[in-house]
């Protein structure tokens, strides 16, 4: 009795350690996805990974403070053009502010965003 309870233990102790690595495997699959802006619906999506990564990487959006408002991702938008000579055209700019703001922003849901309705 006490043998196969021990035994028992054992076999729980190491059903545990088999689970870790499954934990571990998610941790692993994390740093990819933030190599890639968040998929969505909203059209500037297309437009920012097509314009934004040209000089540096999603890193510099994905660790903009989470509460950051429309206007700051305006701002930061529009400073991205110029100062810092950015080619994408001033007709983009609207709909990749909203998909920002949105997603990285002030405006986005903890929910999957509402655009995913549309
Ligand atoms: C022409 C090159 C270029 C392009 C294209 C570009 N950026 Fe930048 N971005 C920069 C530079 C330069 C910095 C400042 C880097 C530093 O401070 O080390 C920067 C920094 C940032 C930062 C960090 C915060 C800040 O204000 O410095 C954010 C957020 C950002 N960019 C977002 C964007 C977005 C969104 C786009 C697409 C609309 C974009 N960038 C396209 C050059 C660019």
């Amino acid at each position: 009795m006490t043998t196969y309870t021990s035994l028992r233990n054992a076999a729980i102790a190491v059903f545990a350690l088999q689970a870790m690595p499954a934990a571990h495997a998610l941790d692993i699959d994390l740093p990819q996805e933030t190599l890639l802006f968040k998929p969505s619906t909203l059209p500037g999506y297309e437009m920012v990974q097509r314009n934004c990564m040209l000089c540096h990487s999603v890193h510099y959006i994905q660790s903009q403070p989470p509460q950051s408002p429309r206007g700051y991702w305006e701002a930061t938008v529009k400073k991205m053009k110029k100062p810092f000579g950015a080619p994408f055209p001033d007709a983009e700019i609207p709909a990749m502010v909203d998909y920002l703001v949105k997603t990285y922003g002030a405006e986005r849901s903890i929910a999957p965003p509402p655009a995913a309705a549309k």
